[in-house]
């Protein structure tokens, strides 16, 4: 591979839109646009307009109890109603809301008015077991139509739905169930990946045994695998048993504009991963404007992201942010590679997909067979690409605007967390691209770098990143724990400014260039891993006494894990344990945590207080100057 730095040093091109983008931008002025978003109110007050509402909002911003922040108060509205029914009066009626495409090749389309009718049965079906509005629904699925299905009835009678990635395992599902206390959970067979038939309700089985809160678990029959009714134990049962005989027509429930819409689990440096929450109205706004402006989405686009609905960004832009607009999502279940590693242009030249998102992980890991693979596709339905996860480096960034983008596509390299709901820094199509930076703020959103004391920085040295002013899809609190909330995000930094916990420049154009997490949260293919999470998976061991990881670089996969055990009296670190460790760490998390190395110490560096000090084990690992480490113990 050409090292990065080198195509950085040659590639200093900046890259401007041609005439048919610029001719369909939706944004037609950059400067104009962010000058209209400073005054953010009335920026975000307008955006709402898009809208059915029950009752209009009487007022757009109330900022009355910092940091917690409400948005479009006295407002009523239902983000189903909006990404569905709303359709049904229009044209869009009989166009297609869900492709659902998978490795196999198999495909099932979904019309807005098929989809209506189904989210209307499942809304029925949920009720009949007695949910209601401020429920919670945990949802363990792959991705598969069932799943969209499920968190609109969610959204449509007001429950609230906290989805867990199916590439997560049994710990961390158990964890999630019981601090939602859901009631249902919404399961599967298993999903299809790389050929294979992975389990999920084995899975799901073990977790239950430990979660009291769950009166039913609602089973979908997805990869046809053997499980037959008389297989269900009392409280189980089968989706399409429960569709069945429901009626079709379901009313929305009047939501405040305020009231929750989703939880959605996420790690942190330490302890137990964060429920961020998510309310209705502030989110839709978000989710619709960030989503048409960045992508120029238009009437006759398709959509495709390849990212899991068990992330935030499945949340926003597979399912919410597509369907807002009456758009048709494109919804993919498989590997990237998989029958072979033309498996994403094939789809994109079968369908003729306009549109396409996806993580930097994916085109490096896609861009190691070569460009063989890419040329075999007529990929010129292709207008706007998109990255998201992580820093993109220079060179996949030129491999991807080439070989998929055929030099006419400009990249939208969004940057955003669980957290802010939609894109925060990010450009729009007409703006001048530099491979690698996200370019600068949307408008309506201001972010910067600053010091430990809020100050800006000088441009090019590194700080941390703050957002300046609330945005309509913030989170709002996390579950249950609202002093985590306020010293996560907004007593890092002085001002009451949102501290993204990532580590960025800026440059003489004011563009940001994001460089990492500051804090222990680790971006393993993109996918967002709790240093402490690995940690208490290694320690369920018997073997292990204690443990600290960190993320080592990867050439793929961005970052690995590298694990330092102290391990019990009588075990050694043979290659047996290391296997056995590597299936305890995957049985317990889910295939998501990676395992790079492992190695066997004496001891920790840890803080006088007892904290494990990962920085050292860092900048060891790296070589690295330690920086202070006064606090520091052993
Ligand atoms: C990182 C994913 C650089 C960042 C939507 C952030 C990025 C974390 C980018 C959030 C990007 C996301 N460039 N880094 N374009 N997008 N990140 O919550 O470190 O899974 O804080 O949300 O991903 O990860 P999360």
């Amino acid at each position: 591979m050409v090292d990065d730095t080198d195509v950085l040093l040659k590639e200093k091109r900046i890259f401007k839109p041609n005439e048919i983008i610029l001719g369909k931008a939706i944004i037609k002025d950059w400067e104009e646009e962010i000058e209209k978003g400073k005054d953010y109110v009335n920026y975000w007050a307008d955006k709402a307009e898009q809208f059915t509402w029950f009752k209009k909002p009487e007022k757009t911003l109330d900022d009355s109890n910092k940091p917690f922040f409400k948005w479009y108060v006295g407002g009523k509205i239902n983000l189903a109603y909006n990404a569905v029914d709303r359709w049904i009066e229009t044209d869009k009626r009989n166009q297609v809301a869900i492709l659902y495409v998978n490795e196999r090749g198999e495909e099932e389309k979904l019309t807005y008015y098929e989809l209506y009718r189904k989210v209307n049965k499942f809304a029925n079906a949920l009720k009949n077991l007695g949910v209601k509005k401020g429920d919670k629904v945990s949802v363990y699925l792959p991705m598969c139509p069932e799943l969209i299905i499920s968190l609109l009835a969610c959204t449509k009678l007001g429950a609230i739905h906290s989805v867990v990635y199916s590439g997560l395992s049994v710990m961390a599902l158990v964890e999630r169930v019981n601090d939602a206390e859901a009631k249902i959970l919404i399961t599967s067979d298993g999903t299809y990946r790389r050929g294979k038939v992975i389990d999920l309700k084995n899975v799901a089985d073990e977790a239950m045994l430990q979660c009291s809160s769950v009166e039913t678990v609602i089973v979908v029959k997805h990869t046809g695998t053997s499980i037959q009714t008389s297989d269900l134990s009392g409280k189980e049962v089968f989706f399409d048993t429960l569709m069945e005989g429901e009626p079709a027509e379901f009313e929305a429930e009047e939501m405040d504009a305020e009231d929750t819409l989703f939880l959605l689990y996420t790690s942190g440096s330490t302890g137990k991963p964060k429920g961020v929450v998510h309310t209705t109205a502030g989110y839709m706004v978000g989710v619709a404007t960030t989503l048409r402006n960045v992508f120029n989405i238009h009437d006759g686009d398709l959509w495709w992201c390849t990212a899991d609905v068990g992330w935030i960004t499945g949340h926003s832009y597979v399912i919410y942010g597509p369907l807002l607009l009456g758009s048709t999502t494109l919804v993919y279940e498989g590997a990237p590679d998989y029958p072979d590693p033309g498996a994403w242009w094939n789809i994109v030249e079968k369908y003729g997909v306009t549109k396409f998102y996806t993580a930097p992980t994916a085109i490096r890991h896609l861009m190691r067979y070569g460009k063989k693979y890419p040329k075999k596709y007529n990929l010129s339905s292709l207008k706007i690409l998109g990255t998201v996860g992580e820093p993109i480096n220079p060179e996949a960034w030129i491999w991807y605007h080439k070989n998929i983008g055929r030099e006419q596509c400009p990249i939208m390299d969004t940057w955003w967390q669980t957290e802010t709901g939609s894109y925060m820094i990010s450009p729009l199509p007409v703006t001048p691209l530099k491979p690698g930076s996200a370019t600068r703020s949307l408008p309506g959103i201001e972010a910067d770098v600053v010091d430990r004391d809020g100050k800006p920085v000088p441009l090019g040295k590194g700080g941390h990143l703050v957002i300046k002013n609330p945005w309509p899809s913030m989170l709002r609190t996390l579950y249950k724990d609202e002093d985590r909330y306020i010293n996560t995000y907004w007593k890092e930094i002085p001002g009451c400014v949102y501290a993204a916990g990532d580590i960025a420049r800026k440059d003489e154009d004011g563009y940001f260039w994001i460089q990492g997490r500051s804090d222990d949260v680790l971006k393993i293919a993109g996918h967002r891993i709790g240093t402490s999470e690995v940690e208490s998976a290694f320690v369920s061991h018997p073997a292990v006494a204690e443990a600290a990881v960190i993320g080592k670089s990867d050439p793929i996969k961005g970052e690995v894990i590298k694990a330092f055990l102290i391990l019990r009296e009588g075990y050694n670190l043979d290659t047996k344990l290391i296997e056995e460790l590597k299936k305890h760490v995957r049985h317990e998390l889910g295939p998501v945590a990676v395992l790079g190395a492992i190695k066997q110490v004496d001891s920790l560096p840890k803080t006088r207080s007892g904290k494990i000090m990962r920085r050292v084990l860092r900048a060891r690992e790296l070589g690295e100057d330690l920086g202070d480490t006064s606090t520091l113990e052993e």
